[in-house]
């Protein structure tokens, strides 16, 4: 547990960001930020930050949040856990009390196996420096292959001692459940039940994520044994086609570079890395995958892939063109002299010739393959069309219009063949493959959150509409409940986007003293939609609406609370600014006339300025409370409902005609819940009306007389709300 006070602190000092600036790009537009969404692959940016709401929300995938939320999902923590993440980076002291035996034992199996692993590469590093055989055989390796100290600690290298069970012994030792370290591939079972270490004799290259966490190792064997390096398996925590090794150490320099090269093992990274070249992940022997490009463009736009000089290098650097094109990055190529990886080269080079051969070697991925194709269409004419092919084919993955049109002039030089020729061929690929992009989408895109019971507390007794008449909806059908949900969905957005915001007064008459004048009454946007729906006697009946809804309300003590410290803070902050602002007048040389207007209108600016910011605290309040609360489902909505796409554009419309919808929520919050009302009557006639149909060849007069009689209500009850909404709502329905 941590208290109260400390959690406050960490989730207002955390800075969106700077939270999501650890693991994504971004860029700046306007008064937001934009980058590659971390959670989906995606080669144009949908991930929006917005700094001054301290919040983040992808448009593609929905997710987001707040700082804590983003730490949750990235890092696949606990609320708890995150707050503590937070606290570290930070800096923030966290007294917590000791976890009590249950709550160790929930902890989920992913958290067992990070411990797990961050253990083990502690020990293999311990061990390759504190015993003998750690320094005699693995330390010693590294240092004659010229692996500095500087290296083995930024990259935790170790040694895995050879005895065969001494990681399975220590683990069990330190109380370690076996089974862990057996999910992780540390340890083995042999056919007769023995337990024992999958890794033995080898030196240790443990494999970080993104936040420098363990997920892997990989073991390289010293003694010419069959197989060169093991590597930990596929688990709940590694799932190799995601992962690059090098990334967490290559990250800001990846950043600050604006650029990353791409290598294909574990020593060349650490090769290059030791030669200053620090931008440099392995995608470890296996080609690129979506994943992995995905996560590299999360920093940067531009990767340089190199590899070796021979037959094999050449082959490998044009595996994978596509993919890389199709992420919208700048692709380059570097070969290494024939013989030489770059662990090699770095070893025999200074980091400025390294530097240098770089900048004079690295060539536009499209213009090698042009050059490499020409070179085999030389060598064998024959494969000239199939060669052709396979540069447009690439040239068409690319989604710049303008990059595409470069690279077919180009390659038409490159060639020998006719500018408009290639770009035909440009054309048609391209056509095929936005095609079946559009395919792929389309199938995506389900709203999976429909109400999952009709038999939720729905009723609309409305006193004064509707006497006597039951409307709870009995209905069972998918298309009324996805509209009720639609309808209630419209409402619920309202009271998130602008729960606290004041939205209408009116005059209360105290009915015994019905002569005294009546007293004003302000309603925010929560308060008026309660009133709403206790006059209809309605109720969200989607179960996480109603949750939503609820939270909102009981937000109300905390907003009175923080509300008092706000103001003070304000009125400290527009006094500072008047006094300042009276300051620098009294300094002009104005008559006093005009200083008297100068004055009055510093004044008006100033209380408008300051209206302003105590307006966006109430409409943020249950925005930052909803957006960062433990409940997944709520978080979501919250998340989805708080930022969409039109809300973000109503800011960059800057000079723009149309009215924002901060502007136009009365009517707009007014025609959601008339509308929402609306729908719970007409699906009560529809069943109404469905009954009497069924039963119209009984006779069961009395029924058929009772059905009329409510079918006549609800119908008096509709025409009143068509009077209310407008009869295009009534028009556009049959029953
Ligand atoms: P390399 O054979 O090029 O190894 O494989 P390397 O990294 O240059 O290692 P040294 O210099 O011989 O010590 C490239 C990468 O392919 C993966 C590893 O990630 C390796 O770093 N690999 C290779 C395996 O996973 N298993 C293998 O048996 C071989
Ligand atoms: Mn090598």
């Amino acid at each position: 547990m941590i208290d109260r006070a400390t959690v406050e602190r960490i989730k207002s000092t955390a800075d969106i960001v700077d939270v999501v600036g650890d693991y994504v790009h971004l860029i700046r537009r306007g008064s937001n930020y934009m980058g590659l969404c971390p959670f989906h692959n995606e080669r144009t940016p949908s991930f929006s930050v917005n700094k001054q709401r301290n919040f983040c929300y992808c448009f593609s995938c929905k997710k987001g949040g707040s700082p804590v939320n983003f730490i949750m999902e990235k890092e696949g923590l606990t609320y708890h856990e995150a707050l503590l993440h937070l606290a570290k980076k930070y800096g923030i002291e966290v007294e917590e009390q000791e976890l009590t035996d249950e709550e160790r034992e929930r902890q989920s199996l992913r958290e067992a196996m990070f411990v797990a692993n961050e253990w083990a590469k502690n020990k293999m590093e311990r061990d390759m420096q504190d015993t003998d055989e750690g320094r005699d055989v693995g330390l010693r390796y590294f240092t004659e292959r010229g692996v500095t100290d500087a290296a083995i600690k930024a990259f935790h290298l170790g040694y895995a001692l050879d005895n065969g069970h001494e990681l399975t012994d220590a683990a069990k030792k330190a109380g370690f459940r076996i089974e862990v370290f057996k999910s992780l591939g540390l340890v083995g079972t042999s056919q007769s039940g023995r337990d024992y270490d999958r890794f033995r004799g080898r030196v240790i290259f443990p494999i970080l994520n993104t936040s420098g966490k363990v997920i892997a190792f990989g073991g390289r064997d010293l003694k010419g044994g069959l197989a060169k390096y093991i590597n930990s398996p596929e688990s709940e925590l590694y799932k190799k086609s995601n992962e690059l090794y090098g990334i967490f150490q290559a990250k800001a320099s990846i950043v600050k570079e604006d650029k990353c090269f791409l290598v294909e093992g574990y020593m060349d990274v650490i090769g290059m890395w030791q030669a200053g070249l620090k931008n440099v992940v392995a995608s470890s022997g296996t080609a690129l995958t979506d994943g992995q490009i995905a996560m590299i463009h999360r920093f940067t736009e531009n990767i340089t892939l190199i590899y070796d000089g021979d037959a094999a290098g050449i082959k490998a650097s044009l595996r994978g063109i596509d993919m890389l094109l199709s992420h919208k990055l700048n692709v380059k190529v570097l070969l290494l002299p024939d013989g030489d990886d770059p662990d090699s080269f770095a070893a025999k080079h200074t980091p400025e010739e390294f530097r240098q051969y770089v900048a004079e070697h690295e060539t536009d991925i499209i213009r090698y393959k042009a050059q490499v194709m020409l070179r085999s269409v030389k060598e064998d004419p024959q494969n000239r069309i199939t060669a052709i092919n396979s540069v447009v084919e690439s040239i068409a993955h690319i989604p710049d219009q303008v990059a595409r049109d470069v690279y077919v002039q180009e390659c038409s030089a490159i060639l020998g063949i006719p500018e408009t020729t290639i770009a035909k061929s440009v054309a048609r690929v391209r056509f095929g493959l936005v095609e079946q992009m559009k395919k792929e989408r389309s199938l995506k895109n389900i709203d999976s959150d429909a109400p999952q019971s009709t038999n939720s507390p729905i009723s609309i007794n409305n006193n004064v509409l509707t006497p006597n008449v039951d409307l709870r909806p009995r209905s069972e059908k998918g298309a009324d409940r996805t509209a009720l949900y639609l309808l209630e969905k419209e409402v619920l957005k309202y009271c998130i986007r602008y729960a606290f915001v004041p939205f209408c007064s009116y005059e209360a008459f105290d009915e015994e003293h019905p002569e005294a004048s009546p007293e004003i009454v302000d309603l925010d946007v929560i308060q008026y939609v309660e009133e709403e729906l206790i006059q209809s006697e309605m109720q969200f009946s989607v179960p996480v609406f109603i949750q939503i809804f609820d939270i909102i309300k009981n937000l109300r003590f905390d907003l009175n609370r923080q509300l008092e410290t706000y103001e003070t803070e304000l009125n400290t902050k527009y006094d500072d600014l008047l006094k300042k602002g009276y300051d620098k007048i009294a300094e002009s040389d104005m008559s006093i006339p005009k200083i008297e207007k100068a004055e009055l209108e510093l004044k008006k600016e100033l209380s408008e300025s300051r209206e302003n910011d105590l307006r966006l605290f109430l409409k943020e309040f249950a925005v930052r409370e909803l957006c960062s609360h433990e409940d997944d489902k709520v978080r979501r909505i919250a998340t989805e409902l708080s930022f969409d796409k039109h809300h973000l554009s109503n800011i960059y419309l800057k000079g723009g005609s149309s009215e924002t919808e901060e502007e136009k929520l009365t009517v707009l919050l007014v025609r959601a819940i008339d509308e929402w009302k609306d729908e719970i009557i007409n699906q009560k006639i529809k069943e109404v009306y469905n009954k009497l149909k069924e039963i119209a060849e009984s006779d069961s007069v009395e029924e058929i007389k009772d059905l009329q009689n409510e079918l006549a209500s609800l119908m008096s009850v509709r025409k009143e709300m068509g009077r209310i909404i407008g009869d295009r709502t009534i028009s556009n329905r049959k029953i």
